[in-house]
């Protein structure tokens, strides 16, 4: 008998002793060096994740969210503008949007990885669609295939909010080097998790890469001359430099990640606790179609290399989730709800005026998504306690 007793969502402790050793050591080596603000170890991060990622140009900034933002200054996006994101996702995607002074426009998600559905571009793109903002949700990439040639026929930018989803790939290539920029989140729940704050914006164009460098630092070039207004989103040395110890570990953690969700796809699937996952995500029925005059080739390749930020399980729908989420927390395991409400039904963007039902696909999954504990450091007897408490309370009621 299993001797596990709790279960946490997430625990930033368990980090192997060599790794909090080295760690400490590299602290150690930048309060040393009296250089704290970007500088040689931001630089040297930068160009490994630019490697890493498989872009061009990479700057380490101050957040994931401030990397939207930037991105979307970089455009010179503001009042007038509209930029279409999909509703389900995290605030940050359509604050930024918001902070700019644009119309967020949202769009539904997909019923399967519930990334943003392509097929409802064609009904939100207008003259004033400055950007098209796909998030790769829990460590999946949205369909970029499908997302890149809309933009494309239409000259309209991509800003890819890659937050959750450092390391993923799909049929058009890595999260964070498909589109104009990559937006990407160190925030300590992130696969590349830092210890506090930071993100990084990447690009494959040179004049955006400087203008992005300018706009890092209040817009200044040269310094103390400022031809534009940017801010301070700049990224410490410290994180970049605790973070360059992570980065090669960054695939070894996410192939746990994905052991650890083949292990509850299996055992919930069998049980009948629905996944939402990529492997179920390919067929028309799953609304993973898309069809555009025959430009993109069927069936569109929804399914990615998940990095699983997030496990994410649809309650089934004749039980009630708060319920649910009680059990598991009577058995001491930790889960989350990501996220509550579409962006559409926040209260800070109740003058869009989207009504219940805008979005069904989203507000079904608002409903009824419950996160599990994922993390790479949980043991085998873990992930069967909290498979089997899930699948008891879901067959108990
Ligand atoms: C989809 C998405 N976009 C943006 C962000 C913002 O990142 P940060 O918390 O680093 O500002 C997050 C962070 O959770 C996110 O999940």
């Amino acid at each position: 008998m299993s001797d596990v007793a709790a279960v946490p969502l997430l625990d930033l402790r368990r980090a192997p002793a060599d790794e909090i050793q080295a760690l400490q050591s590299v602290a150690a080596r930048v309060i040393e060096s009296g250089a704290f603000i970007l500088g040689p170890e931001v630089e040297a991060f930068e160009k490994e994740c630019a490697d890493y990622i498989g872009a061009p140009f990479s700057l380490g900034v101050s957040s994931g969210t401030d990397a939207l933002l930037l991105a979307l200054m970089a455009l010179e996006i503001g009042p007038g503008d509209e930029v279409v994101c999909p509703t389900f996702t995290f605030f940050a995607s359509g604050g930024a949007v918001w902070r700019v002074g644009a119309k967020p426009v949202f769009v539904d998600s997909r019923p399967c990885c519930y990334n943003l559905d392509p097929a409802s571009l064609d009904t939100v793109l207008g003259s004033r669609t400055r950007a098209i903002m796909p998030v790769h949700l829990f460590g999946q990439c949205a369909d970029m295939t499908a997302v890149q040639a809309i933009a494309a026929d239409r000259g309209i930018p991509v800003i890819e909010d890659a937050a959750q989803a450092i390391g993923a790939r799909c049929a058009a290539g890595a999260a964070g080097a498909i589109g104009l920029m990559g937006c990407v989140s160190f925030y300590p729940t992130k696969n590349l998790s830092g210890f506090g704050d930071s993100g990084l914006i990447t690009t494959g164009d040179p004049q955006l890469r400087t203008r992005l460098d300018s706009l890092r630092v209040h817009g200044w070039g040269p310094k103390y001359y400022h031809a534009r207004v940017g801010g301070n989103f700049r990224m410490d040395a410290l994180q970049a430099a605790l973070l360059r110890l992570r980065l090669p570990r960054l695939d070894e953690l996410a192939a746990r990640r994905r052991a650890n969700a083949a292990f509850y796809t299996e055992v919930l699937t069998g049980a009948g606790v629905a996944v939402v996952q990529p492997s179920v995500c390919r067929g028309e029925a799953d609304g993973g179609t898309l069809d555009l005059d025959g430009k993109i080739g069927l069936p569109a390749q929804c399914a990615s290399d998940h990095t699983y930020n997030q496990f994410v399980i649809r309650v089934p729908e004749h039980l009630d989730r708060d319920r649910f989420r009680a059990g598991l927390a009577e058995r001491n395991i930790g889960t989350e709800i990501y996220y509550p409400l579409g962006l559409h039904q926040q209260e800070c963007f109740a003058s869009l005026g989207h009504r219940p039902g805008d979005f069904p696909v989203a507000e079904s999954a608002a409903a009824s998504c419950l996160a599990l504990p994922i993390f790479p450091g949980l043991t085998g007897a873990e992930l069967g306690y909290v498979a089997e408490a899930v699948i008891e309370i879901a067959q108990r009621a």
